[in-house]
């Protein structure tokens, strides 16, 4: 069925892997978290965990990257049954797409109904400084306009649609009910919003590739959450995200600073917790609203 080289998963398998899951655990998700660079913290505000190694889960694949976990946590977010990505996959660790995407038709299969992806990004609006904190309103897939689409491939019509619609991809409900609790706990001066650029990395960006970025129309520049934002979508689940800049893309050649790894974690260390803040009380906020 699948043309040769396609390295997709069969509905089957992912229905295989939900399965083995739900086993496991009695608890159902209806929201499902996914957490960038240096923010894995948000699991652990879960109660109740029941945790699974990526490398113990079927058809999983592996976290590589210093600073994601690797582990899969179930539990509760203030009485709200969730699930939780600590560490998620990226294109430049070399896995095929759809094997990033994978975890998103799992959380499908497994009743989740909103995705909440939180990510590291380099900030390309001169507006914005380090340690803000930007709610997605869409995004820029740099990889898709090269044939890089994570629906590339034979289109299963049990997960969704041929041609999925995306400009709605981001939850406009979500949007303001994030802008409005952030508002409340008192980050109106960092909480911003924008569009989200990915690129494949994992070198960071050149001062023209930063210049030619923001020139068509991105605030911020990472290397992840669109593809799981495009999978997510295409089978019909809310979607939700967050990017923290942790450093200002350089655009300028004056410029002495050097974007680099261990500033993007350090920045993540300081805000985390705000960070952490804003989507646990956002969760209890969808259940205000009967989303559940
Ligand atoms: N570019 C790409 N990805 C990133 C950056 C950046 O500047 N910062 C954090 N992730």
């Amino acid at each position: 069925m699948y043309p040769e080289g396609n390295t997709g998963y069969s509905y089957e398998e992912c229905r295989a892997t939900a399965d083995w899951l739900m086993a496991q655990t009695a608890l159902r998700p209806l929201v499902g978290l996914v957490c960038g660079s240096g923010l894995g913290g948000l699991a652990e505000l879960l109660k109740d965990q029941v945790v699974f190694n990526y490398r113990d889960i079927p058809n999983f694949p592996q976290s590589t990257v210093h600073g994601h976990a690797g582990r899969l946590v179930f539990g509760t977010l203030k009485g709200r049954p969730c699930v939780c990505m600590q560490g998620r996959f990226h294109l430049y660790e070399g896995y095929p797409i759809q094997k990033i995407t994978l975890p998103m038709r799992i959380f499908k299969l497994m009743g989740v109904e909103t995705v909440i992806l939180t990510n590291a990004a380099g900030g390309l609006n001169q507006d914005f400084k380090v340690g803000d904190i930007m709610i997605m309103k869409d995004h820029i897939n740099m990889p898709g306009f090269a044939g890089n689409n994570p629906l590339t491939g034979p289109n299963d019509e049990r997960f969704g649609v041929r041609f999925p619609c995306m400009s709605d991809a981001y939850d406009r409900e979500l949007q303001q009910l994030a802008m409005d609790v952030g508002t409340e706990l008192g980050y109106g001066d960092f909480l911003k919003e924008g569009v989200y650029c990915v690129v494949g990395g994992p070198s960071f960006e050149t001062i023209a590739e930063c210049r030619m970025l923001h020139k068509l129309g991105a605030d911020a520049v990472g290397m992840s959450t669109v593809h799981e934002v495009i999978v997510a979508r295409h089978c019909g689940m809310r979607v939700f995200g967050l990017s923290l800049i942790t450093n200002r893309a350089v655009m300028d050649y004056d410029s002495e600073e050097k974007a680099n790894h261990e500033e993007v974690l350090e920045t993540g260390k300081q805000r985390a917790l705000q960070l952490e803040r804003l989507v646990s009380t956002l969760v209890t906020r969808i259940g205000h609203n009967n989303f559940f």
